[in-house]
């Protein structure tokens, strides 16, 4: 075993986004395009800097490959001991669980999330700092600034090691531990809920359907849900992990888990349903006949937060992306808290949780979490769910209605136009910015334009500054139209259009959401022109 100087040149557009770096398998498989950036990260940590570290994926394809890539690396960079989960699983809140639990000082990701899989799909790769949670800004640009000057990596040329095995081998003088991938973060939510009354709801006959997606959280569901809280076998559907995700698209949505949908809304449809993504950190929570918004759900778990255990002391804030509905806003100011309003990615809610401004976090694309760990984590968010169900003794349905009736119902749908030609969206995004000036103030099609602007974070923990984070539109009667590029997308760009509107008078919650919200997309259009500069008649995908 000997450790290898190999020359390289630098690839254009390593560039981390919303989550990592995100790209085509394809493009990941060229020779030294993964090597580059792994170096990177290590000449980013410093020499020496980093002696223990996670690394662990969604076990998509290309997984394998580029743990026992890092590995080699890791070892050529000094690290002294590396964790991996068994067969590279790792999900991404047990990497972030794993780190902290064993003070390591940082953890390597690997996943495109809800990006599908497979040899002509997504793959990613992302690093984590030692409090778990996504790098910030300052350390994903260092990155980035070391890929484009790159002209040689250090590599060990030891043979791969057997990653299906629990136990301790070495590469140089690095030891790796296979570890089981699950204790530690069952372990964890044991601590959180009330296992016991999960366990009692199951045993008087409760019925759930929990789809994995042939994704990471397979593993983790068996584990808790049928293993330590008794729930029956075939609870968990799509439970094995595989490469390409069964060919389908990794994301809890109503769109891509509508099989799940389907089985909630039939005759004899279990009381609670849930799915999760590639690398288990999204949720969808579902009811018999009802999909509960991921912004409702964070304002509903914050709004009985103290049911849980692990939060019964009560809450210190909430935090949500800009995007993410005000609904968690409403719930914040009733228990007289602070609700942060932060840019899109969970990397800006780390500072926030250390800082134990914020307890719980939320995110509109099926993203939810705690401060139990720094990214957002899916299973959690079920768990909370079955200990509200078990402890209200009520329908997923009757919760969310008792929460809108008290708090008022922000309808809310986020509209996808994917793949557009990156020229004509940044095109309509510059045209809508230079209006913004001008818009407040102005009525449109009867709405009362209240503000218009770029959104931009001051981070109160740290004091750095993010700018361009998404335009809004927000309107005197609190609806919002809110317009942002994507920063996980793979090809040509894109657009996202956010869309809310609230309702207080409880007589009028039982609209259609796309009806109740029509007329700010006709607004939405009337400002961007989005249709007709990207030549898109609709959205791709409506959520
Ligand atoms: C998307 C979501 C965002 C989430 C991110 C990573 O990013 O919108 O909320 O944090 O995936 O899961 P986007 O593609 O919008 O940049
Ligand atoms: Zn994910």
């Amino acid at each position: 075993m000997t450790i290898q100087t190999v020359a390289t040149t630098p690839f254009a557009g390593q560039r981390p986004g919303t989550s990592g770096l995100r790209k085509k398998v394809t493009e990941f498989q060229q020779p030294g395009y993964l090597e580059n950036f792994v170096e990177s990260i290590f000449l980013t940590l410093g020499a020496g800097k980093c002696r223990h570290l996670v690394v662990g994926g969604d076990g998509r394809y290309f997984n394998r490959e580029a743990i026992q890539t890092i590995l080699r690396m890791a070892a050529a960079h000094g690290v002294e001991r590396v964790l991996v989960g068994r067969g590279g699983i790792m999900s991404t809140p047990a990497v972030s669980c794993v780190i902290r639990k064993h003070a390591c000082y940082g953890g390597i990701v690997l996943s495109a999330s809800h990006n599908p899989g497979g040899i002509d799909g997504d793959f990613g790769i992302k690093y984590n700092t030692e409090n778990g949670g996504p790098a910030p800004e300052k350390i994903t640009d260092a990155i980035y600034e070391h890929t484009k000057t790159l002209s040689e990596y250090h590599i060990s040329d030891a043979a791969p090691v057997d990653l299906d095995q629990l136990g301790t081998t070495r590469i140089e003088n690095m030891t790796i531990e296979v570890i089981d991938p699950v204790l530690d973060y069952a372990e964890l939510m044991k601590r959180l809920f009330d296992f016991d009354a999960i366990r009692a709801l199951f045993a008087s006959g409760f019925r759930m359907r929990f789809d994995a997606m042939h994704a990471v959280s397979g593993p983790y569901a068996k584990a808790v849900l049928e293993g330590i809280l008794g729930a029956p076998a075939g609870t968990v559907v799509n439970g094995e992990p595989q490469e390409d995700f069964g060919g389908g698209h990794p994301d809890p949505n109503p769109v891509n888990a509508a099989e799940l949908i389907a089985a909630m809304a039939g005759p004899d449809a279990p009381d609670f349903g849930a799915a999760s993504d590639g690398d288990g950190d999204r949720n969808m929570i579902v009811g018999r006949g009802i999909a509960v918004t991921p912004s409702d759900s964070l304002a509903i778990i914050a709004a009985n937060a103290t049911v849980a255990p692990g939060y019964k002391g009560g809450i210190t804030g909430i935090a949500r992306s800009m995007p993410t509905s005000t609904a968690a806003d409403r719930v914040a100011q009733a228990l007289g808290i602070s609700c942060f309003e932060t840019p899109t990615g969970w990397k800006y809610f780390g500072n926030l949780m250390d800082a134990n401004l914020a307890t719980l976090c939320g995110e509109e694309s099926y993203g939810t979490g705690s401060f139990h760990i720094r990214e957002k984590d899916g299973l959690w968010a079920v768990l909370f769910w079955l200990n509200l169900l078990a402890v209200r003794k009520l329908s997923v349905e009757q919760i969310v209605r008792e929460h809108w009736a008290r708090f008022g119902r922000n309808y809310y749908s986020r509209h996808d136009y994917e793949a557009v030609d990156a020229t004509a969206a940044n095109a309509m995004m510059d045209a809508l910015r230079e209006r913004l000036p001008e818009l407040a103030g102005q009525t449109l099609d009867g709405h009362h334009v209240s503000q218009a602007d770029d959104f931009a974070y001051n981070d109160p923990v740290d004091g750095s500054t993010s700018t361009r984070q998404g335009i809004r539109i927000v309107m005197s009667d609190g609806s919002r139209i809110v317009l942002r590029l994507s920063g996980t997308g793979t090809e040509g760009a894109t657009v996202r259009l956010y869309l809310e509107r609230y309702e207080a008078d409880s007589t009028r919650h039982d609209l259609d959401t796309q009806e109740a919200l029509s007329g700010l997309a006709q607004v939405a259009e009337n400002v961007s022109g989005l249709r007709r500069r990207t030549g898109r008649s609709e959205p791709t995908v409506v959520t």
